[in-house]
């Protein structure tokens, strides 16, 4: 964007909320994007530390007329409160990452799930259908996730968790919306190391991996990884985890959270510009972009 156009006041203001946003990369997604598309959109971080202030921040922007927002940990759910409206798939995960002024009116939507399908195709070169997978997790991403496989036509999807019965809330979900596709296990019982073993997929939305949790699987043990089998990781800091490492050894196809992170945001920019952005051109460099930075840091 030129300077001239901030002079004449024709930036656009988007932005994140959420609780921290300092290691952020949204902002440099977001106004790569703008820089090549020459829309004017600026893209800032708002963190607010108070939960109690998310009201008077979401009117505030409102009457700023900010073209969207994004929103991430901790207020995808408490959002819902704030806005008015919301589609049908994220009210289903009950939890929104993207929120669009539409003739004054805040909507929300979750494209997480957009955003995941995209990535595992480009990233894996493969598809879901027919296929067993095992989601590892059962938080607000997993909700996300196992949403969008089952709408991919999965053949199998089984939820392991720590917590059992929030594998079973998601399980209840997806099952009275898509038929008998889901089914929940918990993470130390003992079937479940033979359930993740013998699936064609496996995608973990847990932290375990990132950074602060370094070194740690999230696969509990007795599991064995098969060539040809894919390994997804949500976690894209660091790039490598040790479940993509062990995953890479044992011969299967991995990925990791850096194309979810670029592609939800991709969504996120056609839903407020109209601007198609997808393309292995924009959002494939972007990711390698992402991918050099997070390399060297
Ligand atoms: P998000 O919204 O990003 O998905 P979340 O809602 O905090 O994050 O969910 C994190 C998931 O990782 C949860 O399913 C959590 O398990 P519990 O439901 O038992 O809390 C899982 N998780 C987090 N730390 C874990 C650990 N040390 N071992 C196993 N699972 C863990």
């Amino acid at each position: 964007m030129k300077l001239e156009d901030f002079v004449k006041g024709k930036a656009n203001l988007a932005g994140l909320i959420g609780n921290p946003v300092s290691h952020t990369f949204s902002p440099y997604i977001f106004n790569t994007l703008s820089k090549i598309f020459g829309c004017g959109l600026v893209y800032l971080p708002f963190g607010i530390d108070d939960p109690k202030r998310l009201g008077i921040v979401v009117k505030a922007l409102k009457e700023l007329s900010i073209v969207g927002f994004n929103v991430t940990i901790p207020y995808k759910q408490q959002i819902i409160g704030y806005i008015d409206g919301i589609d049908e798939e994220a009210e289903s995960i009950g939890a929104v990452n993207t929120v669009t002024l539409i003739d004054g009116r805040f909507y929300g939507t979750n494209t997480d799930i957009t955003g995941f399908i995209k990535a595992f195709h480009k990233q894996t070169g493969c598809g879901f259908g027919g296929k067993t997978v095992a989601v590892l997790g059962a938080g607000g991403a997993s909700r996300a996730i196992v949403q969008a496989i089952a709408g991919e036509g999965a053949g199998k999807i089984n939820i392991i968790n720590r917590t059992y019965d929030k594998a079973c809330e998601i399980e209840k979900q997806v099952n009275q919306r898509y038929g008998d596709i889901a089914e929940a296990f918990g993470l130390s019982s003992g079937i479940a190391p033979e359930i993740i073993s013998s699936g064609d997929i496996i995608v973990n939305t847990t932290p375990l991996g990132m950074h602060g949790f370094e070194d740690i699987s999230p696969l509990p043990d007795g599991v064995s990884l098969r060539k040809g089998m894919i390994v997804y990781d949500t976690v894209y800091r660091p790039l490598k985890t040790a479940l993509l490492n062990d995953a890479e050894s044992a011969g299967c196809i991995t990925a990791g959270g850096v194309g979810m992170l670029v592609y939800q945001a991709v969504a996120a920019f056609e839903l407020w510009t109209g601007i198609k952005a997808a393309s292995d051109d924009i959002a494939g460099g972007i990711m390698e972009a992402l991918i050099n930075e997070l390399g060297r840091s």
